[in-house]
């Protein structure tokens, strides 16, 4: 969340950073700024859209060396003078940050007493202060940077200029990313590599504690001690495509009509024919540790903890572990008990979602074995991680997660695949599944084609109060996640239930107004299943039903019916048509589809 540029070179920095920050405002939207030093700083910041920002910039707004940011409000309403960069009183250091100073109270405190005047209520601005007042004595804005953090408690991604020193940025980086990009005889940061991709492909991530001093002609990066770091390059694959909407609408409805693809990248040289395995370069793990674990843990956050809720019943049937999945944001501040038999999978999409980060790192204190299962190459959790499946899905950019998610529950199968025939999954399930992975992408193609009839749905019911969304056992991870997406992107309250808790308390809630979405695989829950459905409609309620089943009124006022596969990878195709709902549900409704109110794709803060 909140998104952050730099740039040092020939050229006039603020078009580059405007640009940058455009593909970065999926990260934060509130609010927005840039600063450019040309013989002292020039400030624009405005609360509102990155367009905004740009029709605030004058034409001539010269400056070779900048910074800017795009704001999710952590701390303080999203207003322009809450905006970054934050500037020092003597209009010499300026400084954008993504993150939560935790002593900020204090260090304000302290700072108003020695003089410094606040114009906002963020915390970033401490570090603006603070970092004018330790560059009178440093040798370089390095030094005033690692002086002025060692004050400072918290996370931070932070870049940073100096009017007196033109031609320079410094950035440093704890708990929010930060990655340099490498161009020709200039340098470029920022806090994603979407930002740079235009720019370069040459790029390092800085690790936490690191700071980088970066000139047009090169980088230099440091320890927090001061030691001096070797740092590789990596060349990102990610072209510029992923960012642009391809002629779709909107990023959403691009990346659900992507899914044959992005499935099938996920699959793609991991299925073995020959002996019915799945093969996971990067676990890790040999099969006497495959078959040591006696338990699964899942953990992730959002629509990556319903992925993983998916993945433990993928887990549990296949490979027959006991297997569960917690929200990482509780899991970490229960003390969870680790266990040496236990294996952890950590889900993230970003792979930078600080809840999820920080129990991973926890799990690691705690002696714990972590998997991820994560889509952004390199990123921290990945890195954080003794092993795991990247996605491949590519870059995901509208703030809610779909196809990173049925990527994610793709993965699964392929690794409960994978540890089913280590231990006790016979070759002829082993083919069953391998086949039934294989058929995937033409499915979607199939579930896709349903969006006339999806789009004719969403539109006649987006106008009800609230929704329910039931499923049980397998179905029920889908409807939470359906539940989810609508929620997100419509507004419409949604809840999800197990089909067979409705009885126990939810039934005093369904009528006419609330209609149900219900998840009803043909398996051998069916007749359960339909009960509850006769059940809803008896008291008068709609009855939207996710299934295999030919459209019957007698079961459901509305019928999508999607392809079957194998019974335990038919989640993975019954949550596709639910994406497609609360897509044209919050089409109908007008809602700012790709970016919804209040909400930020990565969370790197607590
Ligand atoms: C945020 C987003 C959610 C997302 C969650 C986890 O809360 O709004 O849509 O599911 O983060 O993100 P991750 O990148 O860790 O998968």
């Amino acid at each position: 969340m909140c998104g952050i540029v730099a740039y040092v070179g020939p050229k006039d920095a603020a078009p580059i950073l405007l640009e940058g920050l455009q593909r970065l405002e999926y990260r934060g939207y509130d609010s927005a700024g840039v600063v450019v030093s040309n013989k002292g700083l020039k400030v624009r910041k405005v609360k509102g859209r990155v367009a905004d920002l740009a029709a605030a910039v004058p034409a001539r707004f010269k400056g070779a060396t900048g910074i800017g940011h795009t704001r999710w409000a952590t701390h303080g309403v999203p207003s322009d003078e809450n905006a970054h960069p934050h500037l020092s009183n003597d209009e010499r250091i300026a400084v954008v940050h993504n993150g939560i100073i935790e002593n900020a109270d204090e260090l304000r405190a302290k700072l108003e007493a020695d003089g410094a005047v606040f114009l906002s209520e963020t915390d970033t601005e401490v570090l603006a202060h603070l970092i004018a007042r330790t560059t009178k004595e440093a040798d370089s804005l390095e030094e005033a940077v690692r002086t002025a953090l060692k004050r400072v408690v918290g996370t931070y991604g932070i870049a940073v200029i100096d009017a007196e020193r033109p031609g320079e940025v410094v950035v440093a980086r704890n708990g929010s990313p930060i990655v340099l990009g490498i161009g020709e005889k200039e340098m470029f940061a920022a806090s994603d590599v979407a930002a740079l991709v235009r720019y370069t492909r040459q790029v390092v991530h800085l690790e936490d504690g690191e700071l980088a001093v970066l000139k047009a002609d090169g980088f230099h990066t440091f320890a927090s001690d001061a030691r001096e770091t070797a740092k590789e390059p990596l060349t990102v694959d990610w072209d510029t495509g992923h960012y642009d909407t391809g002629g779709y609408e909107h990023y959403l409805l691009k990346e659900i009509s992507e899914q044959p693809d992005t499935v099938a990248r996920t699959l793609r040289g991991r299925l073995d024919e020959r002996f019915n395995v799945a093969h996971l370069g990067g676990l890790n793990m040999d099969a006497r540790e495959v078959r040591s674990f006696r338990r699964v843990k899942i953990i992730g956050c959002g629509s990556a903890y319903y992925s993983g809720q998916i993945g433990a019943q993928l887990i549990e049937e296949l490979a027959r572990i006991p297997a569960g999945a917690e929200p990482a944001s509780e899991f970490r501040y229960r003390n969870p008990v680790v266990e040496p038999d236990t294996l952890y999978v950590a889900i993230s999409q970003s792979g930078e979602t600080y809840d999820t980060l920080a129990a991973v790192q926890e799990l690691k204190r705690k002696g714990g074995r972590v998997l991820g299962i994560v889509n952004t190459v390199g990123s921290a959790i990945a890195r954080e991680c003794d092993g795991g499946v990247y996605l491949h899905a590519g870059p995901e950019v509208s703030v809610a997660s779909t196809k990173a998610f049925t990527s994610t529950a793709v993965a699964f199968a392929l690794l409960a695949l994978h540890m089913g025939r280590v231990r006790d999954l016979s070759p002829a399930d082993g083919r069953r599944i391998c086949e039934g992975l294989r058929r995937l992408p033409d499915q979607i193609k199939e579930i896709l084609a349903l969006e006339p009839q999806i789009k004719e749905l969403a539109a006649k019911y987006a106008a009800s109060p609230s929704m329910m969304f039931v499923g049980r056992v397998r179905g029920y991870p889908v409807a939470r996640e359906g539940a989810q997406k609508l929620k997100e992107v419509s507004y419409v309250h949604a809840e999800a239930y197990p089909a067979s808790e409705l009885k126990h308390g939810p039934l005093a809630l369904i009528g006419p107004e609330m209609p149900t979405v219900a998840i009803v695989p043909d398996d051998e829950l069916l007749d359960k299943n339909l009960t509850t459905l006769g059940e809803i409609q008896a008291r008068g309620g709609k009855v939207i039903m996710i299934g295999h089943r030919t459209a019957d009124p007698k079961l459901a006022n509305e019928c999508i019916v999607v392809p079957k596969n194998e019974v335990e990878l038919d989640p993975i195709l019954l949550g596709i048509p639910l994406q497609l709902f609360a897509y044209h549900a919050a089409v109908a409704l007008e809602r700012d589809v790709d970016k919804p109110r209040n909400l930020a794709k990565s969370v790197t803060v607590e």
